[in-house]
């Protein structure tokens, strides 16, 4: 061990929510691991991150979480730095069908979003699951208010609200399964969040005008918005919320 800081680990932690979520964590003292597919991004960000910090706590590690073999050799490098406090499945992506090309298309992009949004949550959390700490730790899922509502333009083919639904129900297993142990598992659900790469361009100035005018609040949520929700669920005063879909989205869906 190189310390005895927490650790933390945040998939899809080189971009967007991830990166601010590892900075956040990092900030509060913990050594975050970052996971991600693209290293020289991660490499980037922990580098920006710690030097901003001027401590080395966020520590990259590259790997495609849709694949077991890349996600036991990721966990095993977790295991180096000691037992997981935090985990937070936050690697997402929102895959788009394209119109008409028939079934195998359409199958191919289904499973795609679900290899994407959560099997990589499914596999991490599998692979990791013995080396959380008990009594403490805490399972974060980054789901979408897409789960909650049904997907709408950029996500409008179904899947991907799909498969963050899928997150929901999976949750609720895990918090009973992982209660005894003190450990808590709660879903985050976003709506729309500015500064990611998530939408890759088609969050157009009406897109974003829209999910504005859907909120109650009259603004797009943060990157260090969810941050500060995952820090609250990440801290030891929250060791009697459990079980829980969060919604983080100005008011957009009500009451669920
Ligand atoms: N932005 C929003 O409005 C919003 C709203 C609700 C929910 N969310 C959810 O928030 C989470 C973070 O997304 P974001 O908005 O911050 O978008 P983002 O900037 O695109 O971040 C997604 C991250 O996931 C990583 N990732 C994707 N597939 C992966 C894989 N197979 N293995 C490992 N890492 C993978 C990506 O890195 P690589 O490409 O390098 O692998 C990337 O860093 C996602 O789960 C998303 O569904 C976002």
């Amino acid at each position: 061990m190189i310390n005895d800081s927490r650790v933390s680990v945040v998939s899809g932690g080189g971009t967007g929510i991830g990166r601010e979520v590892a900075r956040t964590l990092a900030g509060d003292g913990d050594r975050v691991v970052v996971i991600g597919r693209r290293a020289g991004l991660l490499e980037r960000a922990a580098e920006e991150i710690n030097r901003e910090l001027g401590a080395r706590r966020v520590i990259p590690v590259a790997a495609d979480l849709t694949d077991p073999a890349q996600v036991r050799r990721a966990a095993d490098r977790i295991a180096e730095l000691g037992t997981v406090g935090v985990l937070v499945n936050n690697a997402g992506a929102i895959i788009t069908p394209s119109a008409g090309e028939g079934l195998e298309a359409l199958a191919d992009a289904w499973r795609r979003d679900l290899d994407t949004n959560l099997i990589t949550a499914v596999l991490l959390t599998n692979a990791l699951l013995g080396r959380l700490s008990r009594p403490g730790g805490r399972l974060i899922l980054v789901s979408s208010a897409a789960a909650q509502r049904g997907g709408a333009g950029a996500h409008s083919a179904g899947s991907y609200a799909a498969a963050k639904a899928a997150l929901h129900g999976w949750a609720f297993g895990l918090a009973r399964q992982l209660g005894p142990d003190g450990i808590t598992v709660n879903v985050l659900a976003p709506g729309y969040i500015r500064d990611t790469d998530i939408f890759d361009g088609q969050d157009t100035p009406e897109f974003v005008a829209a999910k504005v005018a859907d909120t109650l609040v009259g603004r797009t949520g943060t990157p260090a918005d969810v941050a500060a929700a995952v820090r609250y669920l990440a801290s030891p005063d929250a060791g009697y919320l459990t079980g829980q879909i969060i919604g983080l989205n100005g008011g957009a869906v009500l009451g669920r």
